[in-house]
């Protein structure tokens, strides 16, 4: 890639105070320039633990929401402010505060894949990488009502036996993955091990042999056996594996699972983002202060775990 827009990121972040948090699906370059890569779990930890003046999010917009509720006085930029969650964009506060009417006596958890107005409404925030133990820590006598994506919520019922209340939600990209297809795969490649994501379809859980974050993914492998890997979430991530396992395969679906939003930040973007000071995520106080509640009662259940 283009060193002059790599040096001009470098050159702009020390004078902006910056750091550069990235998820796993963000494209492989953008991957590269970033002081940290991660899952949802360990960019929320990240983006309260710093002490740089401005978070440029490599990322969809609730993750910098997240960062921008968790650290108020930083300046949180989204490089492009089209990058959203279409799972997220799957409830709103307004259809949430009705559901709480329904279930008075339910403790809500919402996956951090949600708009902070819902974040706010919630008892607890959730990631993949701690769903389980989150519900396993809440009082047994309480009914759950989960949101807003159904399969993870699905998963922790399955892995926790808690009978939970779900909103229909879910990921348009890790939806449409065929399972046809990692049949397909896993015959291609017998001695591989499937990875899902616990935002996968039911079939396609049944074809894995570990269902993780992408955290806990890039934590597995190397205490994995298995020299082959069908990975069945966004490619982006196979970006990671590669370099940090050159020793070990990694194989997506024919069809790869992409997330079109998370591939709308370039380097191109994060330069201007840096120059322009754009587009800078805020949340009001009166949703900030009750959201940060809910996800700081996450952080403070698994302050290490996820
Ligand atoms: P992780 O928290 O596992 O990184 O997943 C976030 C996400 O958006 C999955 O689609
Ligand atoms: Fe949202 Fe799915 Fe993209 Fe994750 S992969 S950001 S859940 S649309």
């Amino acid at each position: 890639m283009s060193q002059t827009v790599i040096d001009q990121i470098q050159d702009l972040k020390r004078k902006r105070r910056a750091v550069i948090l990235a998820h796993n699906y963000q494209i492989g370059e953008v991957q590269d320039i970033a002081d940290f890569c991660g899952d949802s779990l360990q960019l929320s930890r990240q983006a309260a633990a710093t002490d740089a003046k401005v978070i440029v999010f490599c990322g969809v917009a609730f993750m910098a929401e997240t960062a921008a509720i968790l650290s108020p006085d930083k300046t949180v930029l989204l490089p492009d402010k089209h990058a959203g969650c279409p799972m997220a964009d799957m409830i709103t506060a307004e259809q949430l505060a009705e559901k709480k009417r329904q279930h008075p006596d339910a403790l809500v958890v919402a996956y951090v894949n949600s708009p902070a107005a819902v974040k706010a409404l919630c008892d607890y925030c959730c990631t993949s990488g701690n769903a389980v133990e989150l519900v396993e820590s809440l009082p047994k006598d309480r009914p759950i009502l989960f949101v807003p994506d159904r399969y993870l919520g699905q998963f922790v019922i399955d892995k926790t036996g808690r009978d939970m209340i779900l909103w229909p939600g879910y990921c348009p990209t890790h939806v449409r993955m065929d399972p046809r297809q990692i049949q397909g795969l896993k015959e291609q490649y017998p001695d591989a091990e499937v990875l899902c994501h616990p935002e996968c379809t039911e079939p396609v859980k049944a074809l894995s042999h570990q269902i993780l974050s992408t955290g806990g993914m890039l934590k597995w492998i190397p205490q994995s056996s298995a020299r082959r890997f069908i990975v069945c979430t966004e490619e982006g991530i196979l970006h990671t594996m590669r370099k940090k396992f050159p020793d070990r395969q990694f194989v997506t679906l024919p069809n790869p699972p992409i997330c079109p939003n998370m591939k709308k930040i370039t380097l191109e973007k994060v330069a201007w983002s840096l120059e322009d000071m754009q587009h800078v995520i805020t949340v009001p106080e009166n949703i900030r202060i009750p959201a940060k509640q809910a996800l700081d009662r996450m952080l403070d259940i698994m302050p290490k775990g996820g």
